[in-house]
């Protein structure tokens, strides 16, 4: 089966937000943020912008008829600024005209008088100063204080690791539209539909019923939409409401990366004990979270760092600090693993430098501390089902590690000022929401007359699949071809309380509910096929249409069945709702079951670099993956792939710039450079696990969006690789990307 969007993306076809046709009388929006990254706000002058010909109003702080405060856990960020501004960028005024232009220019026009104070971007010096958005919490498993002095090999040291944008193709926008008696119909490119629901409601002082929310798809999300969609919702919708007109925002690309938040940088102190046969004995990481100014979502990136903090490794002694540190930067928020992948980068590097001093190479160490059934993770969770041996050794085995190992060492002998490295990254990803509430499911069936039917679920379509993914399932519960089947818009009018599509479990939860839906239908149908038929159900199955008895066709269509069910008055419509069962997580103590399973891999990646300029190539991605059984394998390679191209990008070239000042410099594609095409290796193998299952799963598939984006940590390690083989890296903080800039002053130390 192919992606279910994929003729009309190809052919330019499918409508997002802004390319519905825009509704008489619609009006666009466009934020004026703050030019200054922290300050007290003193006061504003509109009245140049409100002289702006076609400009029709400005929205303000005053004029939210509602709650004035939004947030993804605690309302504790005001729609627009009040009485400061916190970031660049920070939105301040919505100018409201009858062209995006006019909005424009309006905008320009706008001035703020500001008290500048002086902003906060590094996380160590917010924390030495007691900025913090939460309390800092410590975990810890084992003795890690008593252990060090039977350590053989200890290393420890300082981490600088960079965010990310998200870069999706659409930046973020919404169009808002009055219905009657005061409702609003909002059209948003969000991740997470009932948040924005929850909150337009709560910025203009109405109930969520009057309230529809409808997403028909997302040019990619990877999180950067699961919470600041809602923003420019509300916003719009506060302008919809006082001009009883349509409302439409669109952010340029610029804004858009200006004024919403990324992947979470972090800072991190780590320290690492070995024994002499490369078991890790004990490790202590303190991982400083670059929040940015609000809560938003960094309160459960930072848990996932935790949790995640010893990565697919048994370590019997971990000690994990963990602060929120409030900057003056925007927001920092989900991102595409959700900070796991800065969980797991300090392991690494930790690993690597350890092996460095034994004189070893980093997998020797890796592969003998892999987890396995029966380990314990330091917030209480037994390891079951555990693929992470299997994923290693089917890697080493079927790519040809040691072949891989004796070509690149016989090429770096060879060859002067060109020199190859190579790593590997073993993850293991836990799967579900942390928070233990959001895990669940809903899907809304619809078999029509004509037997063709419709899936409503709460899951987002944003590139990822998912549409594809229920279709596929309920072709195969129901036995139908997928082109009888339309999978729809995600509407808040026909599934409530929808959970973000996030943390990989979309298809999880939404397909599982699915699945309970199409049997509660097919359920009935089969009971009137077999009064029809003159036997039991159970005898029966359909399969491509048609009714079978005992595994032979029999005259009755899927067609003709559902007529029948029709005129018998059984139900053709169906809710299903399904949460994964024995989840339990207290967040506080950090202990419990936060996961309903994991998933497991392997990844390989060769690096060539040209050690006179400092540039480099991704030769080769080797990797073999735990996907249960797949349900659509294009869908889910395209995931692998896609996950390991971001991951390459926010290791290798992606690197944001802050002044000073608290200003983004690398604020449009000029600037910040993202993986294309061409930087994706030549060679990009993947093997699939097989005869695996995972009952955890629909149709015992395994989540598959998030995983993958940390294989492209290796790239990172096999480029220093490579360095090394030319000159040995010298440091004082490990720093992460790894640019051709950086590359070559780390070829050329002397020379800095
Ligand atoms: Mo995703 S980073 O869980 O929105």
């Amino acid at each position: 089966m192919r992606h279910c969007g994929s003729h009309l993306h190809v052919s330019g076809r499918s409508q997002y937000v802004d390319d519905v046709p825009a509704p008489k009388g619609m009006l666009h929006a466009v934020v004026f943020g703050s030019p200054v990254a922290h300050g007290k706000l003193l006061s504003l002058d509109l009245e140049a912008a409100k002289a702006v010909e076609g400009v029709k109003a400005i929205v303000t702080y005053e004029s939210i008829p509602g709650s004035k405060m939004i947030g993804a856990l605690a309302l504790d960020e005001p729609l627009f600024a009040d009485k400061e501004v916190l970031f660049q960028g920070h939105p301040i005024a919505l100018v409201i005209a009858d062209s995006h232009a006019a909005a424009t220019k309006g905008a320009k026009t706008c001035s703020a008088e500001i008290e500048e104070l002086s902003p906060v971007t590094c996380p160590r010096e917010a924390f030495a100063k007691g900025l913090l958005l939460q309390e800092t919490r410590v975990f810890e498993k084992g003795d890690v204080d008593s252990i060090w002095s039977e350590c053989e090999t200890i290393v420890a040291g300082k981490i600088d690791l960079a965010g990310q944008e998200h870069l999706y193709l659409e930046t973020n926008r919404a169009r808002v539209i009055p219905q009657e008696d005061g409702q609003m119909k909002v059209y948003s490119s969000t991740q997470s539909p009932s948040a924005v629901q929850k909150h337009v409601a709560g910025v203009l002082g109405l109930p969520m019923h009057k309230v529809e929310v409808d997403v028909k798809r997302l040019g990619g999300g990877f999180g950067g939409k699961e919470d600041q969609a809602t923003h420019w919702a509300c916003m719009a919708a506060v302008g919809a409401a006082l001009l009883k007109a349509p409302v439409q925002i669109v952010l340029s690309r610029p804004d858009d990366m200006r004024m919403t938040g990324k992947r979470h940088p972090y800072k991190q102190d780590f320290k690492i004990g070995l024994d002499s046969a490369g078991k890790i004995l004990a490790y202590e990481v303190h991982h400083f979270q670059n929040s940015g100014a609000y809560m938003d979502l960094s309160g459960p990136v930072l848990e996932r760092t935790v949790l995640h903090s010893t990565n697919a490794y048994a370590i019997p002694n971990v000690r994990i600090r963990a602060a929120a540190c409030r900057t003056n930067l925007p927001s920092n928020t989900a991102y595409r693993g959700f900070g796991g992948p800065q969980g797991m980068f300090p392991l690494e590097v930790a690993i690597e430098q350890a092996a460095a001093k034994m004189g070893v190479s980093p997998d020797w160490i890796q592969s003998r501390n892999l987890i396995s059934d029966g380990y314990v993770f330091q917030y209480g969770q037994e390891m079951e089902g555990c693929n992470m041996q299997r994923t290693w050794d089917e890697a080493v085995e079927h790519f040809d590690v040691k072949g891989i190992k004796a070509r690149i060492a016989a090429f770096n002998k060879e060859n002067l000022m060109v020199k190859k490295g190579f790593a590997m990254m073993p993850v293991c990803f836990g799967i579900s929401f942390t928070k233990t509430f959001l895990n669940q499911g809903s899907s809304l069936v619809h078999v029509y007359t004509d037997g063709s039917v419709s899936v409503t679920t709460g899951g987002i379509e944003m590139g990822q699949g998912i549409s594809s993914n229920m279709i596929a399932i309920a072709s195969r519960v129901f036995g139908i071809p997928h082109a009888w089947i339309n999978s729809n818009s995600t509407n808040t009018r026909r599934i409530a309380n929808i959970s973000p599509s996030a943390a990989s479990a979309t298809s999880d939860l939404n397909g599982n509910a699915t699945i309970i839906a199409c049997n509660e239908i097919l359920s009935g149908m089969l009971k009137i096929a077999g009064e029809h038929l003159g036997c039991s159900p159970e005898a029966l199955k359909i399969v491509n249409g048609v009714v079978q008895r005992d595994g032979a066709p029999t005259e009755l269509t899927w067609q003709q069945l559902v007529l029948k069910t029709y005129f018998a008055r059984v139900q053709l419509m169906a809710h299903g709702f399904y949460s994964p069962p024995d989840l339990h997580y207290d967040g506080v103590k950090g202990f419990g079951k936060p996961f309903h399973y994991y998933t497991f891999g392997t990844c390989l990646i060769e690096t060539t670099v040209d050690c006179l300029r400092g540039t480099y190539t991704i030769d080769a991605s080797r990797i073999v993956h735990d996907l249960g059984r797949t349900i659509i394998p294009t869908v889910d390679r395209g995931q692998i792939e896609g996950g390991l191209a971001q991951g390459l990008g926010w290791v290798t070239l992606e690197e944001l710039s802050f002044s000073d000042s608290g200003r983004l410099t690398s604020h449009a594609l000029s600037t910040y450079k993202a993986p294309d095409a061409d930087f994706m290796p030549d060679v990009m193998e993947l093997k699939l696990l097989e005869n695996v299952d995972n009952p955890g799963g629909p149709l015992g598939s395994k989540a598959v969006g998030e995983p993958p984006f940390m294989y492209g940590t290796a790239a990172y390690f096999a480029i220093r690789r490579a360095i090394e083989a030319y000159t040995p890296l010298i440091e004082d903080e490990v720093r992460c990307p790894m640019t051709p800039e950086r590359v070559l002053l780390s070829l050329y130390p002397n020379f800095k």
